[in-house]
């Protein structure tokens, strides 16, 4: 029951509770999903959202990215930081139109062959856009999934990293077949940013408490562990 419920718990968590009204949740357009997602990976929310609408004003579309020269998108980022996301974003949108025909692929593995996009990011974009069955494991889910089954080690390790995508994939496998991909996915993600939290986790406000190791044994201070050193 503790595999069964997971999906279900936080897809019925996420609609009560979780984000609804960000700028890039109103589309399944892969393009604007993709600058979401990329802009989001080491900064938060707040601070995101006037970045996006500017950068969609000035490139609305892959193709408008793609034709830029590096130097023009660069302003765009200006203040956002991790200059390297912007790079690869460029020079991803050259190789959708030069390789893809100008449209973004559909499945998770071929968005994950794109340049500076990795395995979570992926599986978000396949999810946010059409539904793909794709599992996520970003640092807050990371949190998530280590409290939930109790994992021990410091998840910076390829072991342990691999526990958790295996754990993330089960929880799809017995997920119902009508799950709703985009609640499942975003409400990781929030349970982890917003109740899941690194310090003083809000386990009262839950809705996986019932089920989580670390809460079971008092444990949710100590999970995940902290780099070896
Ligand atoms: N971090 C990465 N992707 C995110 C999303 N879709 N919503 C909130 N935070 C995120």
């Amino acid at each position: 029951s503790s595999r069964r419920n997971f999906a279900t718990r936080l897809c019925a968590w996420h609609r009560r509770h979780g984000r609804h009204h960000l700028p890039w949740q109103g589309t399944r357009d892969p393009y604007r999903i993709w600058l979401s997602e990329i802009m989001l990976q080491q900064t938060q929310v707040a601070t995101v959202i006037p970045y996006y609408e500017r950068f969609l004003e000035r490139f609305p579309d892959i193709a408008a990215l793609a034709a830029a020269d590096q130097d023009d998108v660069m302003p765009y980022w200006a203040g956002l930081g991790y200059y390297a996301r912007a790079r690869n974003l460029h020079r991803c949108a050259q190789v959708i139109v030069n390789e893809h025909g100008g449209r973004f692929p559909p499945s998770s593995a071929q968005i994950a062959a794109l340049p500076g996009i990795g395995r979570s990011t992926a599986a978000a974009i396949a999810a946010f856009s059409h539904g793909e069955r794709a599992p996520i494991m970003d640092g807050n889910v990371k949190r998530v999934f280590t409290r939930y089954f109790g994992v021990h080690g410091y998840p910076g390790t390829r072991a342990v990293e691999q526990r958790l995508w295996s754990l993330a994939e089960r929880m799809l496998e017995d997920a119902p077949a009508d799950l709703d991909m985009a609640a499942y996915t975003q409400g990781q993600m929030d349970l982890g940013s917003l109740v899941c939290t690194r310090r003083n986790p809000l386990c009262d406000a839950c809705p996986l408490e019932a089920d989580c190791e670390a809460r079971r044994l008092g444990l949710q201070h100590m999970l995940p562990e902290p780099r070896p050193r």
